[in-house]
């Protein structure tokens, strides 16, 4: 069994998840069947092998549903308990209004929505053998133009956070996780919008704070828009991002019980079959997510699409990179491409919706 790191986690989920919609209409972004399992489900067993056990949700947007799930969270070796936000206090403020239910000297904050194997005793070793008031953790990445970043200098300490730019001047980028000092939380203004990146770390530096970064470069990945989800689901159940709430060997798809895949049909890619989905002959899904009750006609092809609970492809349809909402139904012969969304219950009629002449 892991020591006891005797720090507080604090997760982050009352974010709507706009960008996610349809999906996000019916579960928060954190709870989206993930490698058949909720997302949460995923980040809640890193915390756990990390050593923390006490953990506090900040909720806002649907609530209800994860104390639904999880509970006090025994069941998880975990001790659950829920904040709600009657209105959304952005990451900021939301990290503020948990202050009251924080035990230990230092809490680790993430959010709800990052899949990553940094190692968490290291990132609170860090944090502890620097004496920071705030520690983060910093990914390095390929392209960092995509994202703002946030340079060192050469003992670690935070320098600034900068905006997104073409050329930036370090591959380091703010990964959604970061070490409190619980005195820094009580800081934080109360009952207002306040965003941590914008608002809370930029003051913290000018203040003089000292603030502290743990920069890593293992598997890291941010789910919050639809290509994301679906690789990073898919790298779950390939085994290339870490997890132990994989529900079901590492291999090249999880098929779920109850659900049916004909046996000429290719299931790949880390993709995953929800229970009681349905796969038909000669059919081939690869790098993609079925929902439970999800049904693929014969024929098709579903490359890195998410199908929502229940929704329907037709006959010799074709999608790539499409979200389908809960039961939604594509007709036989469509072809959808790059970035098509179909809401909840719409019903596009066989032939009816094509991206390329049918020649
Ligand atoms: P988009 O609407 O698609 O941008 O997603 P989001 O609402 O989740 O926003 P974003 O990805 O920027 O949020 C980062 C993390 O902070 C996620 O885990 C959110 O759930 C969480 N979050 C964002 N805003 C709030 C808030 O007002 N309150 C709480 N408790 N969490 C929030």
């Amino acid at each position: 069994m892991t020591a006891e790191l005797g720090v507080d986690a604090v997760v982050l989920v009352g974010g709507q998840g706009t960008r996610l919609r349809p999906l996000t209409l019916s579960a928060p972004k954190p709870m989206l069947p993930t490698a058949g399992t909720p997302f949460l489900s995923h980040l809640l067993s890193r915390i756990r092998e990390a050593g923390i056990t006490h953990v506090v949700m900040g909720t806002s947007y649907r609530a209800e549903v994860f104390q639904e799930y999880f509970g006090d969270g025994a069941a998880f070796g975990l001790e659950m308990e829920y904040v709600v936000e009657e209105e959304p206090l952005d990451t900021g403020g939301a990290i503020r209004n948990v202050y009251d239910k924080l035990r230990a000297d230092d809490a680790v904050i993430f959010n709800g929505d990052i899949l990553s194997g940094a190692d968490l005793g290291e990132l609170v070793r860090t944090h502890r053998d620097s004496n920071a008031d705030v520690t983060l953790h910093l990914q390095r990445v390929e392209d960092p133009s995509r994202f703002g970043s946030v340079p060192t200098d050469a003992d670690g300490r935070v320098l600034q956070f900068l905006e997104k730019t073409p050329n930036p001047p370090t591959d380091q980028i703010n990964a959604g996780c970061y070490v409190f000092r619980r005195s820094v939380i009580e800081s934080i203004p109360t009952g207002r919008r306040v965003s941590v990146e914008r608002e809370t770390f930029p003051s913290l530096l000018a203040a003089g704070a000292h603030v502290q970064a743990f920069v890593d470069d293992s598997y890291w990945l941010d789910v919050g828009k639809p290509e994301a989800f679906v690789l990073g689901s898919c790298d779950l159940v390939r085994g290339i991002a870490p997890t132990s709430a994989l529900p079901g060997p590492v291999g090249e798809a999880l098929v779920l019980e109850g659900a049916s895949v004909a046996e000429d049909a290719t299931v790949s890619g880390g993709s995953t079959i929800g229970a009681g989905a349905s796969v038909g002959s000669g059919a081939t899904v690869t790098g993609s997510v079925l929902f439970d009750g999800a049904f693929v006609g014969e024929n098709s092809i579903v490359e890195r699409s998410v199908l929502g609970a229940g929704a329907r492809v037709g006959a010799g349809a074709v999608l790539r990179g499409v979200v389908l909402g809960d039961g939604a139904s594509v007709g036989a012969g469509c072809e959808l491409l790059d970035g098509a969304r179909v809401w909840p219950k719409m019903e596009l009629p066989d032939g009816s919706v094509r991206f390329s002449s049918d020649a």
